[in-house]
């Protein structure tokens, strides 16, 4: 079949490196990709969100699969626009539709879905300009730090925890007062979790669902876990903390009840859903949902899928999902992130990447990287992924470390303590 990717960063290098090595695909498109996808697909240049654009090629290229990757598209509402048009009758999109990708696109639904179907989350409450009062009651109710969350996309920047009282109150009005744009004429305060995060994967076809490696990302900028959130320096998978006891909870708890959720409320919800988690003294709670995989966890998940993945989303797009199952590497995976110096505040592009071809011993997926002339540059905040197997995910680091060391590129960055909390 002819498959068609969506997106441009390492999460989706990383999908189409693992789709290309199935059997089913006759032709491989990225749209708009990256220098890394150019070399296993072909790329072209359209935006992930530019939907008639992506229809005329669908129909040129003869396209039978769309994979969504990043979380834009889907919440405006790419499933639904194929869905409407009776020529795409059997167009596979891997995706939810835009009511169900309300479960990434507003805090505010997925808190009220979870406790509707009483999946474990941290008590919360949605304030908008009418209640501010009550919102600031409720933030003297509980105990600091203070979480509070813009209720729409926000590119990652849309949550803030705050040690003081003071500040949390005139930062919520900061938020309603426009902060974070339209994303935040609601606020949704929030219980503060205190545990371990990892992210658990699932694919969906509505109401059956297989489960994907899980994995834990690394998201401060920081050593020691220290500093601003980033999108994501690095990742493992397996989680050494992810016991058989844990994951039963996670899945009878928290998976079993979201899916049946989904089906309950008729959503067309077929693609990948994200749960990001927090272990709280050995039991889950749900941090979030995405309505895709998530970066740079898909780096390192990708390589621990055995099975093909083009034939489990195939079975999603069908409606046939039940009985399938996933076959996982034994093998560890680990991923080292590469960003600019200064990220996740400002930073400079264009600088020449060296040593890409040096690297024999970890995947190199592509992140934040253009063409200019013949020279790999960096074009974004995280710029190379390196990925890599071992017998432990301790190895499998190790190994992305040595190979991040062949790599260079001016004010490279990353952290060097990946997996030291793990141990
Ligand atoms: P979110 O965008 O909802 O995933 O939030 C971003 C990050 O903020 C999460 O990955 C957590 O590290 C942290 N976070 C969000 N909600 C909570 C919470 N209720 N308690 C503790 N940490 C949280
Ligand atoms: N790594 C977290 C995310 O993709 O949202």
């Amino acid at each position: 079949m002819n498959i068609l990717v969506l997106g441009s960063g390492g999460r989706e290098h990383a999908l189409t490196w693992k789709i290309a090595s199935s059997p089913k695909v006759e032709k491989l498109y990225v749209a708009p990709g990256n220098p890394g996808t150019s070399t296993i697909a072909e790329n072209v240049a359209i935006k992930a969100d530019d939907f008639d654009a992506i229809a005329d090629f669908v129909r040129k290229a003869n396209i039978n699969m769309v994979v969504v990757g990043p979380e834009d598209p889907l919440v405006k509402g790419i499933v639904d626009y194929f869905a409407s048009k009776p020529e795409f009758a059997e167009l596979m999109v891997i995706g939810p539709d835009k009511f169900s990708a309300q479960l990434e696109g507003s805090k505010e639904f997925a808190k009220k879905f979870m406790m509707k179907y009483g999946i474990p989350t941290a008590g919360f409450l949605s304030v908008t300009s009418e209640n501010i009062s009550e919102g600031e009651r409720f933030l003297e109710s509980v105990n600091p730090p203070y979480v509070l969350k813009a209720d729409g996309l926000a590119a990652g920047k849309g949550v803030l925890i705050i040690d003081n009282i003071d500040e949390a109150k005139r930062e919520l009005r900061n938020i309603l007062g426009g902060k974070f744009g339209n994303a935040g004429n609601k606020v949704v305060l929030e219980q503060y979790l205190d545990g371990i995060e990892c992210s658990v994967f699932a694919i969906t076809d509505g109401s059956s669902y297989v489960l994907l490696p899980e994995a834990k990302d690394y998201k401060r900028i920081g050593e020691g876990n220290t500093g601003l959130n980033t999108g994501g320096m690095g990742s493992v998978s397996p989680v050494p903390f992810y016991n058989d006891e844990f994951a039963k909870k996670v899945e009878e708890r928290i998976v079993k009840p979201t899916i049946d959720g989904i089906n309950a409320e008729g959503m067309d919800y077929r693609g990948f859903v994200f749960f990001g988690l927090m272990n709280v003294d050995g039991n889950p709670y749900v941090i979030e949902y995405n309505v895709r995989m998530g970066d740079p966890e898909t780096e390192s998940v990708m390589l621990r899928i055995k099975s093909d993945l083009v034939e489990l989303l195939e079975a999603a797009a069908k409606r046939k999902l039940s009985g399938m199952t996933v076959e996982f590497d034994v093998r560890s995976a680990a991923t080292v992130m590469m960003v600019s110096g200064g990220y996740p505040e400002a930073y400079e592009k264009g600088k020449v990447i060296r040593g890409l071809d040096a690297v024999k011993s970890s995947v190199c997926f592509h992140a934040g990287t253009k063409m200019s002339g013949d020279d790999v540059v960096t074009s974004g905040g995280r710029v190379i992924a390196l990925s890599s197997y071992g017998d432990t995910i301790f190895d499998a680091l190790k190994t992305s470390y040595a190979s991040a060391g062949c790599i260079s590129f001016d004010k490279c960055y990353y952290r060097t303590d990946l997996g030291s909390d793990l141990k």
